[in-house]
């Protein structure tokens, strides 16, 4: 596919070479009002500020929208609301430096609690929608919360006899439960609110649990400081400005959907859109036309979705205003550029980072020519590198692990419980490994190259082979499983589980059924595995675990044991 040429952007980057020269982050650091009072909250940059400094009370900061319910939530109503959670909160005794669960579908209620918890310093722990029992049990375990906020609806999933520190559960919605406290109730109460506290940059903001290859998901630790690669990269990549309105897909669940969803935009003072419900490319085409979206930032999985509802459902509406498209989570496939090109009349921008980094960190710019099938150039100020098993540099051209040199601002700063899992990020210093492969071309253009280290990465989301794993092997009939991403046309990659099996069970489509539906009700819906073989044995490295690359090999075709 040929090159796409550059276009204008509003804060461009076209003296990128210049940037990267002589940009530093405390450039950036200036902008916020801490840079002069000392004092810091992210909360007090995204929202108090907006209303306090910059007379924006007015403006819509949210527009939400879902099924029944449509909403607008200007700055000022935001600020109220997330500082009647914090009172809500402090009436209940959690305090600043305690962990709170946040186990909400997309709405209103999930960025008040997450404002009015940050607000106190208190460290929100953002749940996935979909989390089962199991997956709910490890990460407000693992974290130690005392508290979650939930609805009706999700409450009895969570495994309250398993959860020992957990002492309040703040439930929305219209039955609450024996012991829990009324979410909307308790706000209606509230007569005084209490100030917002201040708190240091390194101070803990959110514990994100990512999976990786081996063991449980991780509690990724982000602090404060985050906002300072957020608000870069809100001008840089996305090209926010005043009159935007900004829409990432994203749930808050993951890292894009706090990062992106809410953070980076209000720091600038852009309104956002949040959809709740399941992907539908209908509703998602009339959420675009509705809102006047601007700058959108989605996946390939719902640019591909929205392909297979065909041209004469784009033709219904009016997209006019869409102006920049941003891609993250997986390749961007050369296909759904060419789509984009043609049905939307403009790029897609493809972004490379993850959970760990926080921020943007290797992306296309709007005012530079864009490679399809590039994941582009670093941002200035973060250097990256193809470095090879021993950390030593590689050159252009030649494949290796892309890393990134430590002390970003927006660095996962530990993980949670397990300074030893936070080291091996750290094997070779100065350098962060990602887990990437790639390459980098000579002109410093970087490419994708699939995970190293047996991630899955299925529809934009990550899933770690392990915890299948071990929850397959909870299940009488299975022996052993190994578990590996096998590509796919629609999802990038899809979960595959290759199962040895007890003495006495046969295999039979019903025990499929059975055991996909074992992850789905222990994990995840999007950790159950599409695809199932039965083997002899599953084959194991000398130190006893999966060995991941006969795995492959089998998916791939190349033969095996
Ligand atoms: O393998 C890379 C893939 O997603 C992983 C990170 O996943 P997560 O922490 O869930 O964060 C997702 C969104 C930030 C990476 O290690 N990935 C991320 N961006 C891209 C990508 N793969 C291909 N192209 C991308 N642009």
């Amino acid at each position: 596919m040929a090159i796409i040429p550059a276009r204008p952007g509003d804060h461009n980057l076209k003296d990128y070479a210049r940037a990267r020269e002589t940009f530093r982050f405390e450039d950036v650091e200036r902008e916020f009002s801490w840079y002069t009072t000392g004092r810091v909250n992210v909360v007090y940059e995204a929202v108090d500020r907006q209303v306090e400094e910059r007379g924006m009370g007015q403006q819509v900061a949210l527009y939400y929208e879902s099924g029944e319910r449509q909403e607008e939530y200007t700055f000022g109503r935001l600020q109220e609301e997330s500082a009647r959670f914090a009172a809500v909160l402090k009436k209940y005794g959690v305090q600043k430096g305690d962990r709170l669960g946040i186990f909400l579908p997309r709405s209103p209620e999930l960025y008040i609690s997450f404002l009015g918890a940050a607000r106190l310093g208190v460290v929100v722990v953002p749940l996935f929608e979909a989390f089962m029992a199991e997956a709910l049990r490890d990460r407000l375990g693992d974290s130690g919360a005392v508290g979650v906020v939930t609805t009706s609806e999700l409450y009895p999933r969570l495994p309250l006899d398993q959860l020992p520190a957990l002492k309040h559960i703040f439930v929305v919605g219209e039955d609450i439960p024996k012991g829990a406290v009324d979410w909307h109730r308790e706000m209606s109460l509230v007569t005084e609110t209490p100030p917002l506290e201040w708190v240091g940059r390194e101070h803990p903001l959110f514990i994100l649990y990512a999976s990786g290859a081996d063991g449980k998901a991780r509690g990724l630790v982000h602090v404060h400081n985050i906002m300072v690669g957020l608000l870069i990269t809100a001008r840089w990549v996305h090209d926010l400005r005043p009159g935007d309105v900004y829409w990432c897909t994203a749930d808050p669940g993951w890292i894009t959907g706090i990062a992106y969803g809410f953070l980076a935009p209000w720091l600038l003072g852009v309104p956002v859109v949040v959809r709740g419900g399941r992907f539908n490319a209908e509703d998602w085409c009339a959420t675009l036309a509705r809102y006047r979206v601007s700058v959108w930032y989605s996946a390939p999985t719902a640019f591909r979705m929205l392909m297979s509802g065909g041209d004469e459902l784009l033709a219904r509406y009016d997209l006019n205003r869409l102006r920049h498209i941003l891609s993250v989570g997986e390749p961007l496939t050369e296909e759904v550029m060419e789509w984009s090109l043609k049905k939307l009349g403009q790029p897609i921008y493809d972004t490379w980072w993850m959970s760990e980094t926080g921020m943007n960190m290797i992306c296309n710019y709007r005012c530079m020519p864009v490679k399809p099938g590039s994941i582009g150039l670093p941002l200035p100020g973060i250097h990256a590198a193809i470095v090879d098993d021993e950390g030593k540099e590689l050159p252009p051209g030649k494949i290796g692990n892309l890393a990134i040199r430590s002390g970003w601002p927006a660095q996962f700063r530990a993980v949670w419980n397990d300074p030893a899992r936070y080291q091996q990020y750290f094997q070779h210093r100065p350098w962060f490994i990602s887990g990437d492969a790639a390459y980098r071309d000579e002109e410093g253009y970087y490419y994708f190259q699939g995970r190293v280290d047996g991630v899955i990465n299925t529809s934009g989301e990550r899933v770690g082979p392990a915890e299948v794993e071990s929850r397959l092997e909870e299940h009488p009939a299975v022996a052993r499983a190994g578990v590996a991403g096998k590509p796919d046309r629609l999802r990038g990659e899809i979960v595959k589980a290759f199962i040895e099996l007890n003495p006495g069970y046969r295999w039979s489509e019903d025990l499929a059924a059975e055991l996909r539906n074992f992850v789905k009700t222990g994990l995840a819906a999007h950790a159950a595995p599409r695809e199932f073989e039965v083997k002899e044995s599953i084959p194991l490295t000398r130190d006893g675990r999966v060995d991941r690359r006969v795995l492959r090999e089998w998916i791939l075709g190349l033969g095996g044991r």
